[in-house]
């Protein structure tokens, strides 16, 4: 009885070691600053800070990886996150993207965070500093809805 559960740990305990060979890959393409969001964009530097520090680790190639990103299974989850995130929207390759696409992405923008769905919790849980205050939700959504109307304006010309 004892015996059986010190193996069950024991199996426990190389599955865990076993499973941190499998890493993440960090690896990104080189960054053209051209193409970044904030060197289309400018936005002002409160909001260019805010974007970065709430956006930028899931939604670009400047992904700042906390130290328990190296740890799986946390580091998959953490990875996929950064994987779909990218592929729906990165900032970094912003100008490749078409004035149509920019003014959907700078509108969902707005809504998500209005409503305070982007940054998701989980991350916000793990990262004091992505806590938007009240008052600078209202800056940073207002500013995406303005973008968004400014592409919008210039797609029906
Ligand atoms: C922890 C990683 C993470 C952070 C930080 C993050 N996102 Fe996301 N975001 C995702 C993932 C994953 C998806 C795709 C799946 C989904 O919609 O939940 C996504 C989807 C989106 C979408 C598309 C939503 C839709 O329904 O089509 C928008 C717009 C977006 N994010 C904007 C932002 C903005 C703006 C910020 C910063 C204020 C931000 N995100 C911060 C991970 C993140």
């Amino acid at each position: 009885m004892k015996k059986g559960w010190v193996k069950k740990v024991g199996i426990i305990i190389i599955i865990l070691i076993v499973m941190q060979f499998i890493g993440i890959n960090k690896q990104v393409p080189t960054i053209e600053p051209a193409m970044d969001f904030m060197a289309v964009e400018t936005p002002q530097a409160h909001i260019q800070k805010l974007i970065k520090n709430t956006c930028y680790d899931c939604h670009s190639y400047e992904t700042q990886y906390p130290s328990y990103s190296n740890i799986a299974p946390i580091s998959w989850v953490i990875g996929n996150h950064i994987k779909e995130g990218r592929k729906y929207l990165n900032f970094s390759i912003w100008d490749s993207y078409s004035d149509e696409i920019k003014r959907d992405i700078l509108y969902k923008s707005y809504k998500q965070t209005g409503a305070r769905l982007m940054p998701p919790y989980t991350y916000v849980m793990m990262h004091q500093e992505a806590k938007i205050p009240n008052n600078e939700l209202k800056k940073l959504y207002t500013w995406f809805k303005e973008r968004s109307t400014y592409y919008d304006k210039q797609l029906t010309k």
